[in-house]
């Protein structure tokens, strides 16, 4: 961890040593007797620094920052960043009827990626008029050509290009090499665009890229892009005018160094682990970095960049807060079990993700190793393993860090479980974005006989 990092940085922490964990200027036990746990508390302040970090990167040309809606797709989230002038990347048809009800404005800032999209969902995106389809086969850009005819409406297109660059990530989230199922080989890309450019229902508008999610260092970025702008450029010189290369998304944070940690036990790592690796940096100076990389490999070359960060602009800004419900032994192991479980928050379940826990308000006593776990039947069902943590009791509250990125987003209802409210934090303010399920909410889709 920075020390130096400005506190305006920080939306955990605690105002003295000792006190209750707060979310910017609220105190999170306020927040879970009130609206309940576990609960999903995100600082709005946050998420409109972040956005702004990566607009201020790239003030030199024109730019648009579309946030990745499958980080988290809250509407008031989406609603907050649209009004900072945020466009989106969605991945599908749900992703965009989000984007169109809470900020219809800004579906004219809309990319649509993914490698799967149906009939229906492109007719959607071709009547709303969205600013490009990211396309990710030849089978893809026929059907886009087809449904563009029958509805008469010209469709923006961008190929999203396989680099064949590695980048250092967990192997479920690294997409950019050519073994990959996402985009097209960039070698067969020139002649794809040749042949589309002579349908009148396409329009060349942008080439695209994204090599993968929560890669730490700015390089294999800037290899991508420089690939692709490289390809652009041969183009232009052909005719085929590219407005639009759009670098994807994919900036990592660091799991391990949140504040709030320097504040209580030090993490005691143990197994395999593939999310994170501390290097201490300040988000901002990581930013600027990533866009100074990007820019070298544009190297003057003239267009329109779009950048699809998810993780950078959501994570840090929210926490899971979840009760202890006891603390039970069995043989030499501790299990603290909370009423969070894998369903609210899987990332540690599926790819071993290291999530930060902090006592809301901490017990003195040493440190001890413990499993952190949820109440779900399955031995997967954990959120950490032999952590070190300050001395815990039956109703006591524990915030999960750096939990506002696929978090509530890969939410879900195992073990007929309601998936948590979810509240956001304006400075002093805070209010309920969603409310917890309900049996009801379970029940709605289903009919018995
Ligand atoms: N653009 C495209 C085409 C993507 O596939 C993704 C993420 C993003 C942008 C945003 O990437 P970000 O900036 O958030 O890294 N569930 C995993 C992450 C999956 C990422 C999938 N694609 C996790 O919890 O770590």
């Amino acid at each position: 961890m920075n020390p130096n990092l400005p506190n305006l940085l920080r939306p955990f922490q605690r105002n003295d040593a000792g006190t209750a964990l707060h979310c910017d200027g609220v105190s999170l036990k306020t927040l879970a007797r009130k609206y309940g746990t576990p609960l999903y508390v995100y600082s709005a302040r946050q998420i409109l620094e972040r956005l702004e970090m990566f607009q201020r990167a790239f003030v030199g040309r024109e730019h648009l920052v579309c946030y990745a809606v499958k980080a988290n797709s809250s509407l008031a989230i989406l609603k907050l960043l649209a009004d900072r002038g945020a466009g989106f990347d969605i991945v599908s048809g749900g992703e965009l009827e989000r984007v169109i009800v809470a900020a219809p404005e800004a579906v004219g800032r809309v990319v649509f990626s993914g490698v799967g999209k149906t009939a229906p969902e492109i007719d959607r995106a071709l009547e709303v008029d969205i600013l490009e389809f990211n396309v990710e086969s030849e089978a893809e850009l026929e059907l886009l050509a087809m449904r563009a005819r029958k509805l008469k409406n010209r469709a923006r297109f961008a190929l999203r290009v396989n680099p064949d660059v590695f980048a250092e990530t967990h192997p479920y989230i690294s997409t950019g090499l050519r073994e990959h199922k996402f985009g097209i080989d960039i070698r067969k890309a020139a002649e794809i665009y040749r042949a589309a450019a002579r349908n009148k229902w396409l329009e060349p508008h942008g080439i695209s890229v994204h090599i993968g999610s929560q890669i730490r260092s700015a390089e294999p970025f800037g290899a991508a892009v420089e690939r692709v702008s490289k390809l652009a450029q041969q183009l232009r010189r052909e005719g085929i005018v590219l407005k639009v290369l759009d670098a994807g998304g994919g900036l990592g944070i660091d799991y391990h160094s949140t504040p709030a940690t320097a504040q209580g036990a030090p993490a005691r790592r143990r197994g395999p682990r593939y999310h994170g690796g501390t290097d201490g940096a300040d988000p901002a100076a990581k930013v600027q970095e990533y866009g100074s990389v990007i820019e070298k490999a544009l190297a003057g070359f003239d267009c329109r960049l779009l950048i699809e960060p998810g993780r950078f602009i959501v994570a840090q800004a929210g926490a899971l807060v979840t009760r202890v419900l006891n603390v039970k032994k069995n043989g030499k192991k501790t299990f603290v079990i909370t009423d969070a479980a894998m369903n609210d928050l899987i990332r540690p379940a599926l790819y071993l993700a290291y999530h930060e826990i902090v006592p809301v308000k901490p017990r003195a006593g040493k440190a001890r190793g413990v499993d952190v776990v949820g109440p779900v039947c399955e031995t997967g069902d954990f959120f950490a393993r032999d952590r070190m943590l300050k001395p815990v009791e039956a109703g006591d509250l524990l915030a999960l860090l750096d939990a506002g990125a696929y978090g509530m987003a890969q939410s879900s209802n195992y073990n007929s479980r309601f998936r948590p409210a979810e509240v956001l934090v304006e400075g002093k303010k805070h209010r309920l974005i969603r409310r917890r399920e309900e049996m009801r909410d379970l029940l709605a889709t289903e009919v018995l006989s």
